[in-house]
């Protein structure tokens, strides 16, 4: 059949690569502008809790179940499978989650191409090209369709390296200067005027919201997505690492780098609000809420940085340059998902199956930004609140009832040879059994009957 599996070749390999996958445009731009739409630090609290409760548990089982099988989603799902029904169900899991890992990277190509479009533009500013660098920060389809086309070919050359050579190898060299970038910029826009409030505001709880039921639906989201859950991405990753690591520090370690950038990007993205408004930006709504979303990176961030005079080119250069490796890192992990699937189950060549993945990705990008206003908020709501929560449970479902618990046992004694008796054995097969499909069902109907 196909070439040798690739292996991540250290533990800080892995912890970059896992890291790059979770941490991406839902750390540096959905955390902090959810954060500063639901009611600031409350949001923070509800999605800290979930993460931990339900998220990680989530994350071991695909990690556990990835090395475990050592194979794609469909071909792992299937091997743990016990009855000719869960054979089947393992199978739908695994293709939708191939589906939907395609889908998420084809609006988060457009979106990154954003980001690149926007870290270019005070580049040609500096350099006195004033007209092209307007056009690059306006929407249009042309700038649409080509920096979604640049971004991709970037996801394309990393993926066409492989595990070792290109996953890990970008991750350890991007995810440092991702973080090196992110404290330059929190120093300095924390010495500016008004920074403080927006600390405040990302810090102390407005606890009346904090019970609010879409206010849950949206942190629980928000923790699927950031952690690269329900897609089969951390499986595949989880199915690079050696046998001799130890899963749930592994997994606890991704979990808390996520977690931290977030916290980052917040400490970030919210005193910048503020010195806006404190620079003469207009930052809340007619209903008097916090401006967010997309208005908040593509309007509000960059009419502060219009009122830095030079610095502020250099900020938003920065700014842009920072959220687009922070996507890349990300947009690698979806696109293995397909990759390693028409590899291992189809014996393609590598470069090739890079090739028609990235193809088909490609043309529906291109579908979205041609029909922009009826599907790009479509295929997002599609597949970040319906499919991922979908699969997460199904991905449970295999890890607490149908895969049986001595065999995870066994799986997670290779390289941590007390698990039996550790704490993280004691929680997490009843987390994953009731706890979590519990969870993510309560969320989903909610989601359903609002
Ligand atoms: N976690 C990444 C982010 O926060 C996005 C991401 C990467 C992702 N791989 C994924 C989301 C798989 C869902 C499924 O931006």
């Amino acid at each position: 059949m196909s070439a040798p599996r690739g292996e991540f070749s250290s533990r800080f390999g892995f912890i970059l690569a896992a890291a790059g996958s979770a941490v991406g445009l839902g750390n540096i731009w959905g955390f902090p502008t959810q954060t500063a739409s639901n009611g600031g630090a409350a949001f923070l609290l509800m999605y800290l809790v979930l993460t931990f409760s339900l998220a990680y548990p989530a994350l071991m089982a695909e990690l556990i179940i990835g090395r475990y099988a050592k194979a794609n989603a469909v071909t792992a799902l299937r091997s743990i499978a016990n009855s000719t029904a869960s054979r089947l169900f393992g199978s739908i899991a695994g293709y939708a989650g191939i589906i939907t890992a395609s889908l998420i990277l084809s609006f988060y190509s457009i979106v990154a191409g954003w980001m690149i479009a926007f870290f270019l533009a005070p580049l040609l500013e500096l350099a006195g090209f004033l007209k092209p660098a307007i056009w690059l920060t306006e929407f249009g389809t042309f700038r649409n369709l080509l920096f979604a086309g640049i971004f991709s070919s970037l996801t394309v050359v990393i993926i066409n390296g492989g595990v070792k050579d290109g996953i890990e190898k970008w991750s350890s060299r991007l995810m440092p200067a991702l973080l090196i970038i992110l404290l330059i910029l929190i120093a300095y826009v924390l010495t500016l005027e008004g920074a403080m409030d927006g600390v405040r505001a990302f810090l102390l709880p407005d606890f009346s919201k904090a019970i609010d039921l879409p206010l849950i639906v949206s942190a629980l989201g928000q923790a699927f997505f950031s952690l690269s859950l329900g897609v089969g991405t951390m499986l595949i990753y989880g199915s690079y690492i050696s046998k001799k690591e130890n899963l749930s520090t592994l997994g606890g370690y991704v979990t808390l780098v996520d977690i931290s950038i977030a916290l980052l990007a917040g400490m970030l993205v919210m005193p910048a609000i503020y010195v806006a408004q404190a620079n003469g930006v207009e930052i809340f709504n007619s209903n008097g809420q916090l401006i967010a979303e997309d208005t908040l990176i593509f309007t509000v961030l960059p009419a502060l940085f219009d009122t830095m005079g030079h610095t502020g080119l250099f900020i938003s250069f920065a700014f842009f340059l920072l959220m687009t490796i922070a996507a890349l890192t990300s947009s690698i992990s979806m696109l293995e998902v397909p990759v390693s699937y028409a590899v291992e189950n189809h014996g393609m060549p590598r470069n090739k199956a890079t090739l028609l993945s990235s193809t088909i990705i490609g043309v529906i990008s291109i579908i979205i930004i041609l029909n922009f206003s009826s599907l790009f908020g479509f295929v997002i709501a599609l597949t970040t609140q319906y499919s991922q929560p979908l699969l997460g449970l199904a991905f449970c479902i295999f890890g607490g009832w149908i895969w049986s618990r001595n065999n995870i046992l066994q799986e997670l004694k290779q390289g941590f040879a007390g698990a039996e008796n550790s704490l993280f054995w004691k929680i997490w097969p009843f987390y994953i059994r009731y706890i979590c499909p519990a969870g993510i069902l309560a969320v989903f109907i909610q989601l359903i009957l609002s």
